[in-house]
């Protein structure tokens, strides 16, 4: 099968569409023939090294956390799922990724595809929205009526928790510059505020949640949108930064010693609780997502598919921050 690898550490161009011997399920496991994946910011964090103090690899290693296809052979003990199931998922990065034409994946780790989307769309979906749900539900237990900040609306996570915020009964400011305002309205934000020309934390005040993408001093304003006993869900670890500057395995230990630090000031100095929001690897935590989609509440928003050969133009573009939702890979083409 062709599959996207990584033989070391390195620039998009480490990246190499190659063919490889199609893996065998295990008794849980289902063999899915990938129509579609998606690329997010962990993918180029991992690829770079970065991240080599949390996820170190054995290399050559297949790259990818989010896939959309077909059961092609279930293993022995497989109870969830048959053979021509359409399925997705967000497994593990404890196996080999979603970047390939042929997927195993513990039946566990997937869920029935929503019967509405088409797989490039399905295959946007999983990463960001266990991540948000794990933000706004499990986190930040947001519930109608409240107010929540979401930064970065257009990103990959972003465009999918302001829908999820107001799928909830939240009201929805977000962040986002002016050329992407009329996107993140058209998905429901409510308040939008451009980050280039207004400081949100002048605009806001007694917020319930905050939603933070950005870390750094974007984080540290935040706490004066919340009111004390609100919930910041940080997304960011600080790894890459603190690898760039003292290598992947001192900047480790520092990433570290700077969430504890922002934790202790929120708490502190704001009353605020700050939570560190962890994806799932976990099917069933899609389902209510799956409901979400397939009722029209929430929809997949996509910048640009790129062909399973032009990976590394695919990490280039989401490489530069710039992205609107999400950058997908057409695996089947
Ligand atoms: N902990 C976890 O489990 C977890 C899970 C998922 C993601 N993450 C992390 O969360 C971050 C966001 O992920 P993502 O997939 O949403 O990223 P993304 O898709 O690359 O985000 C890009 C978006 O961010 C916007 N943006 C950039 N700077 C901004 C600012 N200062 N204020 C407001 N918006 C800004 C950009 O809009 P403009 O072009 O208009 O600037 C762009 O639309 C990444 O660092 C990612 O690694 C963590």
């Amino acid at each position: 099968m062709r599959a996207a690898r990584i033989h070391e550490y390195g620039p998009p161009e480490a990246l190499r569409v190659e063919e490889v011997p199609r893996p065998a399920p295990g008794p849980r496991d289902v063999l899915v023939e990938v129509h579609a994946a998606s690329v997010n910011p962990v993918d180029y964090k991992i690829r770079s090294g970065a991240q080599r103090a949390l996820i170190h690899y054995r290399l050559p290693w297949i790259l990818g956390l989010d896939f959309s296809g077909v059961v092609v052979e279930v293993g022995a003990a497989v109870a969830r799922f048959r053979v021509g199931d359409e399925v997705y998922g967000s497994p593990t990065h404890r196996r080999p990724g979603t970047y390939a034409e042929y997927l195993c994946v513990d039946e566990r780790q997937a869920a029935h595809k929503p019967t509405n989307l088409t797989h490039l769309e399905a295959a946007s979906i999983p990463l960001v929205g266990l991540t948000a749900w794990d933000a706004l539900v499990v986190k930040g237990r947001l519930r109608a009526g409240q107010r929540a900040l979401i930064h970065a609306g257009s990103g990959g996570v972003g465009t999918l928790a302001i829908q999820l915020a107001k799928a909830l009964g939240a009201h929805v400011a977000t962040t986002c510059s002016e050329r992407n305002a009329e996107l993140v309205r058209s998905l429901g934000a409510d308040e939008v505020i451009d980050y280039r020309a207004q400081r949100f934390d002048e605009v806001l005040s007694g917020y319930d949640f905050v939603l933070d993408a950005l870390g750094g001093e974007e984080r540290v304003r935040s706490f004066r949108v919340l009111r004390r006993g609100g919930r910041l869900a940080t997304m960011i670890g600080g790894f890459p930064e603190a690898a760039e500057k003292y290598g992947p395995w001192r900047g480790a230990p520092v990433a570290i010693g700077g969430l504890v630090a922002v934790t202790l000031r929120g708490l502190l100095m704001h009353g605020v609780t700050v939570h560190h929001v962890l994806r799932e690897p976990d099917g069933r935590l899609l389902e209510p997502l799956t409901r979400l989609l397939e009722d029209g509440a929430i929809r997949a928003v996509i910048d640009r598919v790129y062909p399973l050969a032009e990976i590394a133009e695919a990490h280039r573009h989401q490489e530069t921050g710039r992205a609107r939702g999400k950058i997908v890979i057409d695996v089947a083409s």
